[in-house]
């Protein structure tokens, strides 16, 4: 067991039925540090929370909060003794509790005078402390979250459990509750775990990333690690689109339009794909750069907002027409037709088993 550690997941295995939903998963949390757990939907992301929780009987593995066994070798010790501070999608208030009395339910046992002074000042420091007498079938999607946030985090858990908190609301207010929550998940020192399966928001949120598929962890790291090293093809392309291209490893290598390619970690005559991040094709227009550089046209741009996407057209490869994606940040005024050379930041091309899947 891990002493420093404030959530220590050892080899968790979970099925239902015949489904493995959770497969020798391990994963550990240190005091106040926020990791996000991301993945498609029904990969497992829930139940891992829920067995971490205690709200599903564990059935394989070991489980430690806070430097004490609560799950495994015999022990199984329920939900509410376990000091944690849950917060699902639906929020789940009690709609027959006012703002206050909900954000008091988890203090229960102390006196009313300093349940009442501590729900007062979460409310407050979630600039809500207004809404303390609605009940919560008045508030808004943003407003119900708070709140729920508060009701997790009023008797100060050391260990905060959240899943998909954020999904309910729409884009923009999204953006905005979950930079309040960043920092005040920071600012309680709580170690969190955030359930997303928004690979954007785990890049926002997290200090390290737990990478999911079908039950397992397949990357854990920091957020650049992860990005800038994805050890396999589903991690590359789960945080942006990726132009792929085919090739064979020969010699170390593989061929690409942009020369050879290091490939040595797997064996000659292994068949790959070559995922390559949009941002890494550059582009200038044609005259403009080195002689040995491709040239391609330009077959439709698109201004995104904080960024361009560039359509190209770059002639064959291996006898097929291969079209790219290349991402350019701000506004860039390439059109239609215009020739254009396109160079590879290899850093931000990965190379991968054909059969790797993505
Ligand atoms: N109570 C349950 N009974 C049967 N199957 C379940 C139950 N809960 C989850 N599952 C299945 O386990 C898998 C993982 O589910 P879940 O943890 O909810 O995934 P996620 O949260 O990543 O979307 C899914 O295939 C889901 O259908
Ligand atoms: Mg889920």
């Amino acid at each position: 067991m891990n002493e420093e550690a404030i959530l220590e997941l050892q080899k968790v295995s979970h099925a239902f039925g015949p489904l493995l939903a959770l497969d020798d998963v391990s994963l550990t949390i240190a005091p106040g540090e926020l990791v996000c757990l991301v993945g498609p939907s029904g990969c497992g992301k829930t139940t891992l929370l829920r067995v971490a929780a205690g709200l599903e009987e564990l059935q394989q593995g070991g489980i430690a909060i806070d430097g004490r066994t609560v799950a495994g070798r015999g022990a199984h010790m329920p939900p509410e003794e376990r000091g944690v501070g849950l917060v699902f999608q639906d929020y789940a208030l009690f709609p027959h509790l006012s703002v206050l009395d909900n954000v008091g339910f988890g203090l229960r046992g102390q006196p009313a005078a300093q349940r009442r002074m501590r729900s007062l000042e979460i409310l407050e420091q979630l600039g809500v402390a207004g809404l303390a007498r609605n009940f919560p079938h008045t508030l808004s999607g943003g407003q119900q979250q708070r709140v729920a946030l508060a009701r997790a985090l009023a008797p100060k858990p050391r260990l905060m459990l959240l899943d998909e908190p954020f999904s309910d609301l729409d884009a923009r207010l999204r953006e905005r509750v979950r930079d309040e929550t960043l920092h005040l998940l920071k600012k309680a020192a709580a170690a969190s775990l955030i359930v997303t399966h928004d690979p954007d928001e785990a890049m926002f949120m997290a200090e390290r990333i737990a990478v999911m598929r079908a039950g397992r962890i397949v990357q854990l790291g920091r957020p650049a690690e992860i990005y800038l090293h994805p050890t396999n093809a589903f991690v590359a392309s789960l945080f942006s689109e990726v132009n792929r291209i085919d090739g064979v490893v020969s010699g170390g290598g593989v061929e690409t339009p942009f020369g050879i390619l290091d490939a040595k970690h797997l064996a000659d005559g292994t068949e790959v794909q070559v995922l390559i991040r949009p941002e890494a094709l550059k582009l200038a227009w044609a005259g403009e750069g080195e002689a040995d550089l491709n040239v391609g046209r330009v077959v439709t741009a698109r201004m995104l907002g904080r960024s361009t996407l560039i359509h190209l057209h770059l002639g064959h490869f291996n006898g097929r027409p291969l079209h790219l994606h290349s991402r350019v940040p701000g506004y860039v005024a390439f059109a239609e037709g215009d020739d254009v050379t396109v160079g590879l930041d290899i850093s931000q091309a990965f190379v991968f088993p054909r059969d790797d899947p993505t």
